[in-house]
């Protein structure tokens, strides 16, 4: 059998058996494989009936010079299907033993119909803060490295990606020398930086943006590394703002119940429409086993709150999502 036809076979079967499934946030979340999904620090795009999640691959058996994106395939968001490590790349650009590839962020580009994944390079100090661009053919092909780039000749370190309903694809990133962090469209090919969309002068990572009943809604978070800390929120009319002052998405307390934002994905069914908060729980010495905290948003007329993490369901057909019990 193909592995195309068994990638088909699967996903009827999750879509088939499943219309609505339960998260389990901050459990462990296997693959179809039964291992723990290996996406840290992701992004998810829809292609078609399609959901593609691409993160770190930070499998325990990965090779230590090497730096690995792992892909799966999903209709459901919930049942998972590893489809291959689309990046195992040897340090490209001299950054020394201890170079990191972090946040995958992958768009498709429907007129050149290539995938575009942009990464953070950087070497083990965060000195070189670049970003690196891969395309493929394919979604869970070999990407291909192309080349670093300094967006807008900025330091860049944290990557977000966000695409807007018209279609136009931005890539946040956090720049630390200005204090703030950049919204910038990209080119019409995606494989470069077109122009600045927005500069937002507060010292935040992990961006993530949604746009949701005519707001956007932004959330980051502070920069304490892997300790998790209070994300924040701040909405605006218009991409390029003005942006209101920025709120804490959870009780401060609970340090965004020890997660860190990546991404707000939104699902929009034939019912309604829900967003979803897609956060990183790291161990920092076991990044294998890092945790992930997705929970359905409280969001709406700008305001934006995050729930604490308990079991939820999600059909992603009528666009619901329950908070159980
Ligand atoms: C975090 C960042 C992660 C990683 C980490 C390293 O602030 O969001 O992606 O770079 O720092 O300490």
């Amino acid at each position: 059998m193909s592995a195309r036809f068994l990638f088909t076979l699967l996903c009827l079967a999750s879509a088939a058996s499943a219309a609505t499934v339960t998260v389990h946030p901050t459990e462990t979340w296997p693959d179809q494989r039964g291992r723990h999904i290996q996406a840290h620090g992701g992004g998810i795009i829809k292609v078609g009936p399609n959901y593609f999640w691409f993160g770190e691959d930070r499998s325990k058996d990965n090779a230590p010079d090497k730096r690995y994106v792992a892909c799966y395939a999903s209709k459901d968001l919930v049942n998972w299907v590893f489809r291959n490590q689309v990046v195992q790349l040897t340090d490209p650009e001299h950054l020394g033993e201890k170079w990191v590839l972090e946040r995958p962020k992958v768009f498709y580009n429907a007129r050149t119909k290539k995938f575009v994944m942009y990464v953070h390079l950087d070497s083990g100090s965060y000195q070189f803060a670049r970003v690196g661009i891969l395309t493929c053919d394919t979604f869970d092909g070999n990407y291909k490295y192309l080349k670093s780039i300094r967006p807008l000749n900025q330091e860049s370190r944290d990557i977000g990606q966000f695409i807007d309903d018209d279609g136009s694809a931005y890539l946040i990133f956090e720049s630390r020398p200005t204090h703030g962090f950049f919204i910038a469209k990209l080119s019409d090919d995606y494989l470069s930086i077109e122009k600045k969309t927005c500069f937002i002068k507060a010292p935040l990572e992990g961006g993530a943006l949604v746009h949701f009943n005519g707001l956007y809604y932004l959330i980051g978070s502070k920069m304490t590394g892997w300790t998790p800390n209070p994300n924040k929120y701040a909405t605006a009319s218009r991409l390029e703002g003005p942006w209101s002052e920025f709120k804490d998405i959870a009780p401060p307390e609970t340090n965004t119940y020890g997660a860190q934002s990546t991404m707000m994905l939104k699902v929009v069914g034939t019912q309604t429409t829900s967003v979803i908060f897609m956060g990183d729980m790291w161990s920092p010495t076991s990044q294998w086993d890092s945790r992930y905290l997705w929970m359905p948003l409280e969001i709406g007329g700008g305001k934006l709150g995050l729930p604490q993490p308990r079991p939820w369901t999600l059909d992603t057909v009528t666009g619901k999502a329950s908070i159980l019990p």
